[in-house]
């Protein structure tokens, strides 16, 4: 048994897997394409609706919302344990830096090992060719959390920026109970004065003895991008496009215009929870830099994943680097950050300095545009590394099906829609994200240490691209994503064993019993 949970699938076997002709995808994305697709799939909720509570801090009387650094500091220093999410202040810039160097790291790593077996599947299939199948079942079951988890997160963020958008534009309001979900409409609710002036109606239904709140904005909004999905990858990267031009331009115009209503003086203190606020707005600011990896699922369906793969990553997480720490900088200048307190659209808030509608009208328009560019590239991600895990017979086979027309894993992607679709429908955005970055955040480690395994048990395989002084790099970026790992909530820790638990419970109750691998090694 323990040579089947560490039995290890050869980058040859992987990629001749993927070129079986039925299983073949179209291959039409160019390094331009893929770097807009990484771009798209980063510039989103985390930089729209995430950077004011990561600026601002969270207060929190208890221990499990309270992040796990905390407690390390004060055990080391001997004092008593801060209670909440110290904010980062205008020393965000830094949190974004800090994320930035280790997502820097990891996409060296991925871009490596992408280059090397480019096969859909992500870091599910690199692990499956270093460290053996338990890891990579592992991986893959938590990179839901990153792909599926997270759109519901963005899901329930776009819905609360289109209730903006159509109120700024038309005039147009839409009752509470049918564009959020349960507790943030209860939370609306409780805030009561300017929250309420964009329903029509703020009393929530009664059915048998309970009051009824759905997202349904975020349902629909996933559903039309699942039909896009379903119909072709070349018509999704063209939509994408569309978008990414518009939320660029868009994030750039409100650098432009805030350096005019920066006051410097806000800027101070500037690290007003010294390095555990900086540290604990990283964790948060994290989820706005997830993304680039997803470029690497589409490694079937590019004209040269061995070259291009790399300059997709690379590039979309240079250019969004740069805009966040530009971003960043302009909002804690425009406004102190204690006005960002539970404001999920500090962007939008920040300009309101201008005393010009419009410009919150463009923003918010900007916003969506970012969002549903995240959701459609995290909806192409998700179900290409199921179908990876049903090609090995980890899931049933039946999903692995290519469409014979569209050439697109048609059983995967509806099932992902519907799924996301329905929990996004019901769920707030808050804790969802932060169980999003751990899980990313531990993937990222695995592929740190899967390219330092692969360089010693396969060192003369080709390496289109190599990480540059290895294994020090690699271990940087796997310590630095742990010290942001450390930076999240207790509660998320929990959420995320829980998670881990149940899936290898999957694993060991179907995976393990239907592995091709296994089955092979057997015959
Ligand atoms: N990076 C993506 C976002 O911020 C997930 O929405």
């Amino acid at each position: 048994m323990a040579s089947q949970l560490f039995s290890t699938k050869s980058p040859d076997l992987l990629i001749s897997e993927a070129e079986e002709p039925e299983r073949q995808m179209k291959r039409s994305l160019t390094a331009l394409d893929l770097t807009a697709l990484g771009i798209g799939a980063i510039i989103g909720s985390g930089i729209f609706a995430l950077t004011g509570t990561a600026a601002a801090g969270q207060k929190f009387g208890n221990k499990m919302e309270t992040p796990v650094i905390n407690f390390i500091q004060a055990f080391l220093t001997g004092s008593e344990v801060h209670l909440g999410r110290p904010g980062a202040g205008p020393a965000i810039v830094l949190s974004f830096v800090f994320a930035a160097v280790a997502c820097g790291f990891a996409a060296l790593c991925y871009a490596e090992l992408a280059a090397m077996i480019p096969v859909s599947g992500s870091a599910y299939t690199y692990a499956y060719a270093t460290l053996g199948e338990i890891v990579a079942w592992i991986i893959g079951w938590d990179l839901i959390l990153e792909y599926a988890v997270g759109n519901m997160a963005v899901a329930a963020s776009w819905s609360g920026y289109f209730v903006k958008l159509m109120y700024s534009l038309f005039n147009v309001k839409l009752p509470l109970w049918l564009v959020a979900d349960h507790k943030t409409a209860a939370g609306v609710i409780e805030r009561g004065g300017e929250a309420l002036t964009y329903f029509s109606s703020t009393t929530l239904p009664v059915v048998a003895g309970h009051q009824i709140a759905i997202n349904l904005p975020a349902l629909l909004i996933v559903m039309a991008l699942t039909v896009l999905l379903v119909i072709g990858i070349k018509e999704s990267a063209s939509a994408n496009t569309a978008a990414v031009i518009i939320k660029t331009t868009i994030v750039i115009f409100f650098i432009a215009f805030g350096a005019f209503y920066v006051n410097p003086t806000n800027w101070k203190p500037f690290a007003p929870n010294g390095f555990i606020g900086v540290m604990s707005g990283a964790a948060i600011v994290f989820f706005a830099f997830i993304g680039f990896d997803a470029v690497s699922t589409t490694a079937e369906e590019s004209r040269d994943p061995q070259r291009d793969l790399p300059i997709g990553m690379m590039a979309s997480l240079i250019v969004c680097t740069t805009l966040y720490v530009l971003v960043s900088g302009v909002l804690t200048g425009m406004k102190h950050y204690t006005a960002f307190v539970d404001d999920a659209a500090a962007i939008a808030t920040a300009v309101e300095v201008s005393g010009k509608p419009w410009v919150q009208a463009v923003i918010s328009a900007g916003a969506l545009a970012g969002m549903t560019s995240v959701l459609l590239v995290f909806q192409l991600g998700q179900p290409r590394i199921f179908m990876a895990m049903a090609r090995d017979g980890l899931l049933p086979q039946y999903s692995s099906k290519i469409h014979p027309t569209y050439r697109t894993p048609h059983i995967t992607t509806i099932w992902t829609g519907v799924v996301v679709g329905l929990v996004a429908m019901v769920t707030d955005i808050g804790s969802l994200a932060d169980l999003t970055n751990i899980g990313t955040l531990f993937a990222f480690i695995l592929v740190c240490l899967g390219v330092v395994v692969l360089r010693r048990s396969d060192p003369d395989r080709r390496r289109p691209f190599r990480v540059p002084w290895v294994p020090l790099f690699p271990l940087s970026g796997a310590l630095l994503c742990l010290v942001l790992m450390f930076s999240l909530p207790v509660l998320t820790w929990i959420r995320f064993f829980v998670w881990l638990g149940l899936g290898l419970l999957i694993y060991f109750v179907y995976g393990m019993r239907h592995s091709r691998l296994a089955a092979q090694n057997k015959g």
